[in-house]
Protein backbone atom coordinates (compact mmCIF):
# COMPACT_ATOMS: atom_id res chain seq x y z
CA UNK A 1 0.00 0.00 0.00
CA UNK A 2 1.25 3.11 -0.87
CA UNK A 3 1.81 6.35 1.73
CA UNK A 4 0.92 9.97 1.25
CA UNK A 5 2.69 12.53 2.38
CA UNK A 6 0.71 16.06 2.49
CA UNK A 7 2.61 19.15 1.69
CA UNK A 8 1.52 22.14 3.72
CA UNK A 9 3.20 24.49 1.25
CA UNK A 10 -0.16 25.83 -0.51
CA UNK A 11 -2.32 25.76 2.88
CA UNK A 12 -3.92 29.20 2.91
CA UNK A 13 -2.48 32.02 5.20
CA UNK A 14 -4.61 31.78 8.99
CA UNK A 15 -5.87 28.18 7.39
CA UNK A 16 -2.28 26.80 9.12
CA UNK A 17 -3.78 25.90 12.70
CA UNK A 18 -7.57 24.19 11.51
CA UNK A 19 -5.53 22.35 8.74
CA UNK A 20 -2.72 20.51 10.66
CA UNK A 21 -5.39 19.34 12.99
CA UNK A 22 -7.40 17.97 10.00
CA UNK A 23 -4.43 16.50 9.07
CA UNK A 24 -3.36 14.58 12.12
CA UNK A 25 -7.29 13.74 12.62
CA UNK A 26 -7.41 12.15 8.48
CA UNK A 27 -3.94 10.41 9.50
CA UNK A 28 -2.01 11.43 6.72
CA UNK A 29 1.17 9.19 6.93
CA UNK A 30 3.72 12.46 6.93
CA UNK A 31 3.34 16.34 7.03
CA UNK A 32 5.51 16.88 3.79
CA UNK A 33 7.47 20.01 5.23
CA UNK A 34 9.06 22.23 1.64
CA UNK A 35 11.60 24.51 3.27
CA UNK A 36 12.86 26.84 0.64
CA UNK A 37 15.70 29.66 1.32
CA UNK A 38 14.83 31.54 -1.82
CA UNK A 39 18.28 30.53 -3.87
CA UNK A 40 17.96 27.28 -4.61
CA UNK A 41 14.70 28.03 -5.63
CA UNK A 42 12.67 31.71 -5.85
CA UNK A 43 10.59 31.52 -3.32
CA UNK A 44 11.89 31.61 0.47
CA UNK A 45 9.11 29.45 2.98
CA UNK A 46 11.99 28.73 5.76
CA UNK A 47 10.71 30.84 8.44
CA UNK A 48 7.40 29.74 7.99
CA UNK A 49 8.21 26.27 7.30
CA UNK A 50 10.45 26.51 10.93
CA UNK A 51 6.98 28.42 12.59
CA UNK A 52 5.04 25.83 10.89
CA UNK A 53 6.71 22.21 11.97
CA UNK A 54 7.06 23.55 15.82
CA UNK A 55 3.37 23.44 15.71
CA UNK A 56 2.62 21.05 14.56
CA UNK A 57 5.17 19.17 16.44
CA UNK A 58 2.58 20.41 19.67
CA UNK A 59 -0.30 19.03 17.76
CA UNK A 60 0.45 15.82 15.96
CA UNK A 61 3.23 12.70 16.39
CA UNK A 62 2.49 12.17 12.70
CA UNK A 63 6.37 12.06 11.21
CA UNK A 64 7.53 14.87 9.72
CA UNK A 65 9.15 14.78 6.00
CA UNK A 66 11.29 17.51 5.25
CA UNK A 67 12.01 18.57 1.75
CA UNK A 68 14.69 20.94 1.76
CA UNK A 69 15.26 22.96 -1.53
CA UNK A 70 18.06 24.86 -0.67
CA UNK A 71 21.48 25.79 -1.04
CA UNK A 72 23.09 25.64 2.55
CA UNK A 73 22.09 21.87 3.24
CA UNK A 74 23.97 21.67 6.70
CA UNK A 75 22.28 24.83 8.30
CA UNK A 76 18.98 23.83 7.12
CA UNK A 77 19.63 20.25 8.45
CA UNK A 78 20.68 21.85 11.75
CA UNK A 79 17.47 23.91 12.03
CA UNK A 80 14.85 21.07 11.30
CA UNK A 81 16.95 18.51 13.25
CA UNK A 82 15.33 20.65 16.22
CA UNK A 83 12.13 19.03 15.79
CA UNK A 84 13.53 15.75 15.10
CA UNK A 85 11.50 14.89 11.95
CA UNK A 86 11.45 11.35 10.86
CA UNK A 87 13.10 11.87 7.10
CA UNK A 88 15.13 14.51 6.01
CA UNK A 89 16.03 14.73 2.49
CA UNK A 90 18.20 17.58 0.40
CA UNK A 91 19.00 18.19 -3.29
CA UNK A 92 21.65 16.24 -4.65
CA UNK A 93 22.09 19.27 -7.29
CA UNK A 94 22.31 21.74 -3.71
CA UNK A 95 25.94 19.79 -3.31
CA UNK A 96 29.29 20.88 -5.20
CA UNK A 97 30.66 17.03 -5.65
CA UNK A 98 30.30 13.23 -4.72
CA UNK A 99 32.38 13.83 -1.47
CA UNK A 100 29.84 16.54 -0.05
CA UNK A 101 26.77 14.40 -0.96
CA UNK A 102 28.21 11.63 1.39
CA UNK A 103 29.01 13.77 3.93
CA UNK A 104 25.60 14.95 3.74
CA UNK A 105 24.07 11.66 4.29
CA UNK A 106 26.45 10.37 6.79
CA UNK A 107 26.01 13.66 8.57
CA UNK A 108 21.83 13.30 8.78
CA UNK A 109 22.20 9.64 9.57
CA UNK A 110 24.68 10.51 12.64
CA UNK A 111 22.17 12.58 13.92
CA UNK A 112 19.71 9.89 13.86
CA UNK A 113 17.86 10.89 11.42
CA UNK A 114 16.80 8.83 8.02
CA UNK A 115 17.96 11.16 4.89
CA UNK A 116 16.38 11.22 1.06
CA UNK A 117 18.31 12.37 -1.76
CA UNK A 118 16.08 14.36 -4.27
CA UNK A 119 16.89 15.05 -8.51
CA UNK A 120 14.82 17.77 -10.19
CA UNK A 121 13.54 16.82 -13.61
CA UNK A 122 16.31 17.58 -15.70
CA UNK A 123 18.62 15.59 -13.84
CA UNK A 124 19.64 11.96 -14.49
CA UNK A 125 18.16 9.15 -12.74
CA UNK A 126 21.86 7.62 -12.95
CA UNK A 127 23.13 10.27 -11.19
CA UNK A 128 21.71 8.99 -8.01
CA UNK A 129 22.80 5.43 -8.56
CA UNK A 130 25.82 5.35 -6.54
CA UNK A 131 24.32 6.71 -3.11
CA UNK A 132 21.17 4.51 -3.19
CA UNK A 133 22.45 2.18 -1.04
CA UNK A 134 22.94 4.58 2.09
CA UNK A 135 19.25 6.08 1.66
CA UNK A 136 16.37 5.43 3.00
CA UNK A 137 14.27 7.36 0.07
CA UNK A 138 14.77 9.09 -3.10
CA UNK A 139 12.67 11.93 -3.90
CA UNK A 140 12.00 12.29 -7.61
CA UNK A 141 10.58 15.82 -8.36
CA UNK A 142 7.54 15.57 -10.55
CA UNK A 143 7.65 19.28 -11.24
CA UNK A 144 10.02 22.33 -11.07
CA UNK A 145 10.94 22.65 -7.69
CA UNK A 146 9.65 25.63 -6.09
CA UNK A 147 5.49 25.91 -6.01
CA UNK A 148 2.69 24.06 -5.53
CA UNK A 149 -0.13 23.78 -7.96
CA UNK A 150 1.97 22.62 -11.13
CA UNK A 151 1.01 19.92 -13.44
CA UNK A 152 3.15 16.47 -13.42
CA UNK A 153 5.50 16.20 -15.85
CA UNK A 154 4.74 13.06 -17.37
CA UNK A 155 7.84 11.86 -18.69
CA UNK A 156 8.93 11.79 -15.39
CA UNK A 157 7.20 8.27 -14.85
CA UNK A 158 9.63 6.71 -17.18
CA UNK A 159 12.03 8.00 -14.81
CA UNK A 160 10.51 6.91 -11.72
CA UNK A 161 9.89 3.04 -13.43
CA UNK A 162 13.70 3.02 -14.58
CA UNK A 163 14.59 3.61 -10.73
CA UNK A 164 12.37 0.86 -9.57
CA UNK A 165 13.98 -1.52 -11.95
CA UNK A 166 17.18 -0.08 -11.13
CA UNK A 167 16.24 -1.06 -7.19
CA UNK A 168 14.90 -4.40 -8.20
CA UNK A 169 18.33 -5.19 -9.90
CA UNK A 170 20.46 -3.84 -7.39
CA UNK A 171 18.62 -5.90 -4.33
CA UNK A 172 18.50 -2.55 -2.52
CA UNK A 173 16.22 -1.28 -0.35
CA UNK A 174 15.06 2.36 -0.54
CA UNK A 175 12.02 4.08 -0.74
CA UNK A 176 10.55 5.80 -4.06
CA UNK A 177 8.67 9.14 -3.47
CA UNK A 178 7.23 11.22 -5.96
CA UNK A 179 6.99 14.99 -5.39
CA UNK A 180 4.54 17.49 -7.32
CA UNK A 181 1.18 17.34 -9.77
CA UNK A 182 0.17 14.53 -8.08
CA UNK A 183 -3.67 14.23 -7.65
CA UNK A 184 -6.65 11.89 -8.38
CA UNK A 185 -5.73 11.96 -12.12
CA UNK A 186 -2.43 11.04 -12.04
CA UNK A 187 -1.76 9.10 -8.71
CA UNK A 188 -2.88 5.97 -10.42
CA UNK A 189 -0.36 5.85 -13.05
CA UNK A 190 2.81 7.52 -10.64
CA UNK A 191 1.80 4.34 -8.40
CA UNK A 192 1.81 2.10 -11.19
CA UNK A 193 5.47 2.79 -12.18
CA UNK A 194 6.50 1.85 -8.71
CA UNK A 195 5.92 5.08 -6.41
CA UNK A 196 5.77 4.14 -2.16
CA UNK A 197 5.07 7.43 -1.17
CA UNK A 198 3.07 10.02 -3.21
CA UNK A 199 3.30 13.95 -2.01
CA UNK A 200 0.26 15.62 -2.66
CA UNK A 201 -0.45 19.44 -1.69
CA UNK A 202 -3.04 21.25 -3.51
CA UNK A 203 -5.16 18.02 -4.45
CA UNK A 204 -5.55 17.43 -0.75
CA UNK A 205 -5.47 21.12 0.86
CA UNK A 206 -8.56 22.28 -1.37
CA UNK A 207 -10.37 18.88 -0.84
CA UNK A 208 -13.28 19.80 2.00
CA UNK A 209 -12.55 16.06 3.38
CA UNK A 210 -8.93 14.67 3.93
CA UNK A 211 -9.22 11.68 4.90
CA UNK A 212 -11.29 10.92 1.88
CA UNK A 213 -8.96 12.30 -0.93
CA UNK A 214 -5.98 10.34 1.04
CA UNK A 215 -7.82 7.26 1.55
CA UNK A 216 -8.35 7.80 -2.29
CA UNK A 217 -5.12 8.28 -3.46
CA UNK A 218 -3.97 5.29 -1.26
CA UNK A 219 -6.59 2.78 -2.94
C1 LIG B 1 7.39 21.82 -4.93
C2 LIG B 1 7.27 20.99 -3.66
C3 LIG B 1 6.12 20.02 -3.72
C4 LIG B 1 4.77 20.73 -3.92
C5 LIG B 1 3.68 19.70 -4.11
O1 LIG B 1 8.65 22.43 -4.96
O2 LIG B 1 8.43 20.23 -3.44
O3 LIG B 1 6.08 19.25 -2.50
O4 LIG B 1 4.49 21.52 -2.79
O5 LIG B 1 2.50 20.41 -4.25
P1 LIG B 1 1.41 19.99 -5.36
O6 LIG B 1 0.90 18.64 -4.91
O7 LIG B 1 0.38 21.08 -5.24
O8 LIG B 1 2.11 19.92 -6.67
ZN1 LIG C 1 8.28 18.78 -1.76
Amino acid sequence: MVEVATSILSIKEGKEADSFLKLEIAKTDYFHIDVMDGKFVEKNTYQKMLENVSYIKRISNLPLDVHLMVEDIKTAVNDFLAVAPNIITFHIEACNNKEEIYKMIKYIKQNSCRVGIAVKPNTKIEEVYEFLPYVHMCLIMTVEPGKGGQTLLKDMLKKIDTLKQYRQKQKISFDIQADGGINLKTAPEVKRVGTDILVAGTAIVMANDFKDIIDELKS
